[in-house]
């Protein structure tokens, strides 16, 4: 393993606790082992199965919404499936942009850094690619009129207006949450169509460095901070989990109208707001609710902030966690 002649020397006078420089090549090391191709390991040749669902239904919360048929609840999981890879080329658009600029701090400074900075950059490059393919697969498979609402530029540039303490924060959730929807939720799932699936399990591989490396960067982001700036930071944070909540809701809001347009059948004004509000409270569920209650995700947040600014954040995520985990 590769070391860097720039390690603290706090870091070497404790040889059994991995240094910074140490985890860090850890993540280089596993980014080598487990890196895919697009083509010749996860599409292989297939295209996606209709007749599985996609999203399970922990995640898509579709048991909320008992009165659909089993045939309505499998489409309605697959128009969830198709915006949660979406989703995903949305939110790499900027952590791809924030981690570039993350390397200029370490441009001449740890080495190791920053080529596991650069190869993070790297996959999510290519995640979005795979992505994008998804979705144009997709849409040869589905019905016509299926629209992603957010557009990824102008969403990464109102994010990137915020402190980086924010974004990193907002990284670590989302890294979080994906490894835990694949972990609890969609691994065990045998009936998922297997293409979708796959997409996932590769995903999984790259994105456990991920969550590692923006925690070590959001930790070197918090250090330099005056308490302050670090004030600024959670209100960034709570702009930015509102910004997410409205991103959720329109999402929700045009994937419904989709759903119920192509559905194949009349439905009562109950069945419609119901399937309107189950689709808010699921995409509630997977953007933003899941992630805050990770273990490690809470256990970092409160490292790094005072008590009542950790009520303040809590304040704020309330009423997102009520309706999602209704
Ligand atoms: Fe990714
Ligand atoms: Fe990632």
């Amino acid at each position: 393993m590769t070391t860097s002649t720039l390690e603290s020397p706090v870091a070497l006078s404790t040889p059994t606790a991995p240094t910074t420089t140490q985890r860090y090549a850890k993540c280089i090391e596993a980014s080598k082992r487990v890196r895919w191709d697009i083509d010749a390991d996860v599409i292989r040749g297939r295209r996606f199965d209709f007749t599985k669902k996609f999203l399970p239904d922990s995640l898509s919360k579709i048991g909320a919404l008992a009165f659909l048929s089993v045939d309505e609840a499998r489409f309605l999981s697959q128009v969830q499936g198709r915006t949660y890879a979406n989703m995903f080329a949305l939110v790499e658009r900027f952590i791809g942009a924030k981690t570039l600029e993350l390397t200029e701090g370490h441009r001449l400074g740890d080495q190791v850094a920053l080529e596991a900075l650069v190869r993070l950059t790297d996959e999510e490059l290519k995640h979005q690619a795979l992505f994008r393919r998804l979705d144009l697969m997709a849409a040869e498979q589905m019905p016509p009129g299926y629209r992603f609402v957010p557009p990824p530029n102008d969403v990464a540039n109102a994010v990137l207006g915020k402190s980086t303490w924010a974004v990193l924060a907002l990284t670590l959730d989302i890294e979080l949450f994906s490894l835990a929807h694949y972990r609890s939720s969609i691994d065990p799932d045998p009936n998922l169509c297997p293409l979708w699936k796959d997409v996932f399990l590769f995903h999984w591989k790259e994105e456990s460095q991920h969550a590692i490396l923006d925690e070590l960067e959001w930790r070197r982001e918090d250090a330099r901070l005056s308490p302050a700036e670090r004030e600024q930071g959670v209100d960034d944070l709570i702009a930015l989990v509102a910004a997410v909540d409205s991103t959720a809701q329109m999402q929700a809001e045009a994937d419904a109208g989709y759903f119920l347009h192509h559905a194949g059948r009349a439905w009562t004004p109950a069945e419609e707001a119901a399937v309107r509000d189950g689709l808010f409270a699921a995409y509630r569920w997977q953007y933003i609710a899941s992630g805050v209650q990770e273990p490690r995700f809470a256990a970092t947040l409160k490292a790094l902030v005072t008590p009542a600014q950790l009520q303040r954040i809590g304040e704020a995520l309330t009423p997102i966690l009520v309706h999602a985990d209704r």
